[in-house]
Order: structure tokens, then C-alpha cells, then sequence
């Protein structure tokens, strides 16, 4: 027929009798407005009638029938097959649940889940039933929380949920739902649920990205965090790192004038604004960066790069504070005002246009959070800069690291927050004799290492249960020498995976300008 195009689907099934996963194969000619639920019907009725996959409303209502399509969360009955723009598509069950029958997954955790947090009104004991009354602006604010259709798309895509005590996206979504809705009677229950679990929340937003009715799902946990701080209800381990951040302005609890150690002996130094007066163009060094060994060699192999490509730049050293990322998304509003104001009004003082970051989450905040997004600063993140001084030719690798098999981790601040995807990719594919291969999750499907809103400092989970010991076993299968990433919280996350599985002498976790480095 006219108007058709042939579509290879690449369906991952589970045998139930064997315990184990194989792959179908089909070719379905696919028409315009033709979605992927259209298809699999398409191959139950023509190609294969064995074939099992769960639906019910066919109107994105239902939720029921929500699977992986090329590694990403969604419901399929309103995804036009044409839109992914691929010739092959992938199809594999939703993630975190388990497998029943091919890409049916048992939905009963996710709904039991769900049901623990009471995702209804909670209405005082005994109290007359009457009309409820709601005011306008309290309605808005939860109204866009509400079209949750409990496809568990968001805990198929969240690294926290590998751990069933976290109550998953949509449980704490709701929960947050219903906490500002002043009909709700059940704010110190609520509240007490989610209290010690909410933190594993990584603030990676993956939710956010998958879900299909378009939910910020990671603000609204945040925004619950937030109600927790306020009301001093936080677990020892996240009171210890905002305490840090209080008093030394740094999440490490380092004195700041220890700031700038990671610089000494720099040939030239590098310029401190306070000394010159200005820094047009700043380098934002990160507090893990700035006092952790492991991460100042990472500095200096960035700042030598810039260099090397003809940038000049100052710091901050001892005056630079914490970004204040981590701080925001562990729920700390006004900690993370006064670290920002703080940094803004240096930028401010010492005349800063450009600021160049080695950590995504730097990157992230000033680039999106009031009041560093007002000053209108260019925010690059140095793997932009190195990139583009690569790709002019303003520097050029004159070495090899030939028969070195990387893979290339997609920091979530860097990636699914901020799209940055090909700047890291395209600094590896210049190094000559680098084998780069992809994580099977990668990009906007990448898997966090774990490490973000601030669970970097107070990870407890049992290893099975952490995503960085998921991630760097995903590296192992792949056969890599190395993990190349551009975060030093992923660096810090992976290295630590590392150790617990005892394979430091099989793999590698490096900065990509680490890698650079050895060619330049
Ligand atoms: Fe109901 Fe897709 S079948 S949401």
C-alpha cells in the first residue's frame, strides 16, 4: 500500500518456562499515524499470535500498557511509530518490575508502592461528608501533579527505585500532590512516610523525562524535600552535609582557605580575581574538584587543556562557595540562596561574562537557578570548550592510547538536565586509537551513577542496591579498559563501585580531559 514504510521491531520477551529473556524479530509495514501499540497489534493478528503485551484503553488513561521503546519509559498507545524517526525499533519490558510473560511486566510492587503513601484525600475521623471547597491557587498548584495515570513508566527509569524501601517517583509525586492540597488532613502522616526514604532521590529527573502525560515529577520531590527541611524533619546523614554547607560554605565541611591547594605550583599561577581585580572569564573550580586528591588532578588536566587551547582565566579560590546544586536538590532553599547570592555577587564584583565549569552540576545551576540565570553569563562546561578548540584545530592530539576500549558515562546534569551529550563524545572520538562504545543506556536513557542531591555524601544502601555498582557492572559486560565520564561526582560514584566489586585492576573510571591529557 501507498504511503507505507517497512519498520523493523526488535521485541526482548521473557520465558517464563525458561526463567530467561530472547529476542523476536518482526517486519511491519507502517503506515502514518500508525502507533506502537498499533503495531504490536499488527504483528499479534498477522505475524506472530503468541506474542503478549498488556493494554486496555488505548487513550493514554489506562497506563496499562507502558513498556521500553529504543530504552525509554512510555506508554505506546499514543506513540506514532513514525515520530521515533528510526527504520528499527526496540521494544523491551518496563524496568524495576518483574517480568511475567514477554513484555508483560507484575505491576502489584508498583501499586503496592503507590497505595502505601494513601494517594487520596486523607479527611479527620468522623467529619460530616459536605461539599469540599478549594481555593483557585491552591488548585493550581496541583492540578499539573494530577494526571499521574500510574503507568510506572517513572520507576522503570529511576536509578533510586532499584531499591524497593524508596517508594518510587510517582508514589512520592503523589504524595507531594496531595501534601498542598489544603483538603488534605494527612500532612504529619505524609510526611512522616516519605521521611527517610525521599533522600535517595537522586534529582536526576529521569521521571521527569519519561513521563508521557509530562509531569515534572523530580520538582515535586524536590519541592517535598523541601517541606521536610523546613520543618527540621531531615535524616542525621543529610543534616551532617547541609550543617557543612552552612558553616564552610562547602558541602565537605573543608576550610575554604584550602580552596585554591589543588592550583600550587601552576606554571603560570593562575590568576586569582581578588589579585587582578577582575576575571571576565572564571573558571568555577567545584568544591569536590577543589579539596578531593582524586578530583584535583582532574583540574589541572582541565586548566592545562584550556590553556593549551588559548584561554586565559581566573578563579575565585578561597572566596569561591558551593554552587549550591546539590544543596537545592537535597530540598535546602535558603542554604542555596545564600551560597548563590554569595557567588553571584562575585561574579558581579569582579565584571564575569563567561564561566567555564568542570562539574555539570555547577554547570546546571548557573545556567538554570535564580540568581545566577539573571546575570545573563555564558555558562560552558569545559568539554564545550575543549570540543570546539579540538574541532578548530586550536588543539591537536599528537599522541595515541591505541587499543583502549572507553565507554562514555552520561552525567545526568550534563545530559538528560542540560542536553549535552556529543562535546565529551566528540573530545574521545579525537583521541586516535580510542575504541568508543556505547552503555546500552545511554543519552536521555543513560542510568545515574547515584550520586546526585547529595546522596554523593551519604550513600548507605547495601552494594545491590546502589546504581553505581548496576552501572559499572553494565561496563564490566561491556568489556571496557575504561569509563571516560565529565562529572566528579560520577568519577567519585563509579570509583567507588569499583572498590566494592574489587575490579580496579579490570576497569578504569577517568575524566575524558584526563584521557586528553595523555595526547596532548
Ligand atoms: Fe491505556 Fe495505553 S492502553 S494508556
Amino acid at each position: 500500500m501507498s504511503g507505507e514504510k517497512m519498520v523493523k521491531f526488535v521485541v526482548k520477551r521473557y520465558d517464563p518456562e525458561k526463567g530467561d529473556f530472547f529476542t523476536s524479530t518482526y517486519d511491519v509495514p507502517v503506515r502514518k499515524g500508525m502507533t506502537v501499540l498499533d503495531a504490536l497489534i499488527y504483528i499479534k493478528e498477522n505475524l506472530d499470535g503468541t506474542l503478549t503485551f498488556r493494554y486496555s484503553c488505548r487513550m493514554g488513561i489506562c497506563g496499562s500498557c507502558a513498556l521500553r521503546v529504543n530504552g525509554k519509559a512510555t506508554s505506546i498507545c499514543n506513540l506514532q511509530v513514525l515520530e521515533l524517526g528510526t527504520d528499527t525499533v526496540v521494544l523491551e519490558p518496563l524496568a524495576n518490575l518483574p517480568p511475567i510473560r514477554d513484555l508483560v511486566v507484575d505491576v502489584k510492587p508498583f501499586f503496592e508502592r503507590f497505595r502505601s503513601i494513601r494517594p487520596y484525600l486523607i479527611r479527620p475521623p468522623g467529619e460530616p461528608e459536605e461539599e469540599f471547597r478549594q481555593e483557585p491557587e491552591v488548585f493550581k498548584r496541583y492540578w499539573p501533579l494530577s494526571p499521574c495515570i500510574s503507568c510506572a513508566s517513572c520507576l522503570s527509569a529511576c536509578p533510586a527505585s532499584i531499591d524497593d524501601v524508596f517508594p518510587g517517583p510517582s508514589a512520592l509525586m503523589t504524595n507531594y500532590r496531595f501534601l498542598i492540597d489544603t483538603r488534605d488532613a494527612g500532612r504529619e502522616e505524609r510526611l512522616k512516610m516519605v521521611g527517610d526514604t525521599v533522600w535517595l532521590c537522586t534529582a536526576c529527573s529521569s521521571c521527569s523525562l519519561v513521563c508521557p502525560k509530562e509531569i515534572d515529577v523530580a520538582s515535586a520531590i524536590t519541592e517535598e524535600k523541601s517541606m521536610l527541611v523546613e520543618e527540621g524533619r531531615i535524616a542525621r546523614r543529610i543534616a551532617d552535609v547541609l550543617e557543612n554547607a552552612m558553616t564552610y560554605h562547602n558541602p565537605l565541611g573543608r576550610l575554604q582557605a584550602k580552596r585554591l591547594e589543588w592550583a600550587e605550583g601552576l606554571e603560570p599561577p593562575l590568576p586569582l580575581a581578588r589579585d587582578v581585580g577582575k576575571a571576565e572569564r572564571l573558571f568555577f573550580t567545584c568544591c569536590l574538584t577543589a579539596f578531593e586528591p582524586r578530583h584535583q588532578e582532574v583540574a589541572r588536566a582541565v586548566l592545562q587543556a584550556l590553556r593549551k587551547a588559548g584561554l586565559e582565566l581566573a578563579t575565585l579560590g578561597s572566596e569561591e562557595w558551593c554552587c549550591g546544586d546539590h544543596i537545592l536538590r537535597m530540598g535546602e532553599v535558603g542554604l542555596f540562596e545564600e551560597l548563590a547570592e554569595h557567588n553571584a555577587s562575585l561574579f558581579e564584583r569582579y565584571g564575569t561574562s563567561e564561566v567555564i565549569t568542570i562539574s555539570p552540576h555547577c554547570y546546571y545551576v548557573f545556567k538554570n537557578e535564580e540568581p545566577y540565570r539573571g546575570l545573563g553569563l555564558t555558562v560552558l562546561h569545559y568539554t564545550e570548550v575543549l570540543a570546539e578548540a579540538l574541532s578548530s584545530g586550536r588543539l591537536r592530539p599528537s599522541g595515541s592510547l591505541k587499543g583502549l576500549k572507553v565507554a562514555y558515562h552520561d552525567p545526568c546534569f550534563l545530559g538528560k538536565r542540560s542536553g549535552l551529550y556529543e562535546a565529551p563524545r566528540a573530545i574521545l572520538a579525537s583521541i586516535p586509537g580510542i575504541e568508543l562504545v556505547e552503555f546500552g543506556r545511554n543519552r536521555e536513557n543513560s542510568f545515574c551513577c547515584g550520586g546526585g542531591a547529595g546522596r554523593v555524601w551519604t550513600e548507605e544502601a547495601e552494594p545491590e542496591k546502589r546504581p553505581s555498582i548496576h552501572r559499572l557492572r553494565e561496563a564490566l559486560d561491556l568489556g571496557v579498559d575504561v569509563i571516560a565520564t565529565s562529572c566528579p561526582f560520577c568519577i567519585c560514584m563509579l570509583e567507588d563501585a569499583a572498590k566494592v566489586l574489587d575490579v580496579e585492576e579490570e576497569i578504569a573510571v577517568r575524566d575524558v580531559c584526563e584521557l586528553l591529557a595523555q595526547v596532548l
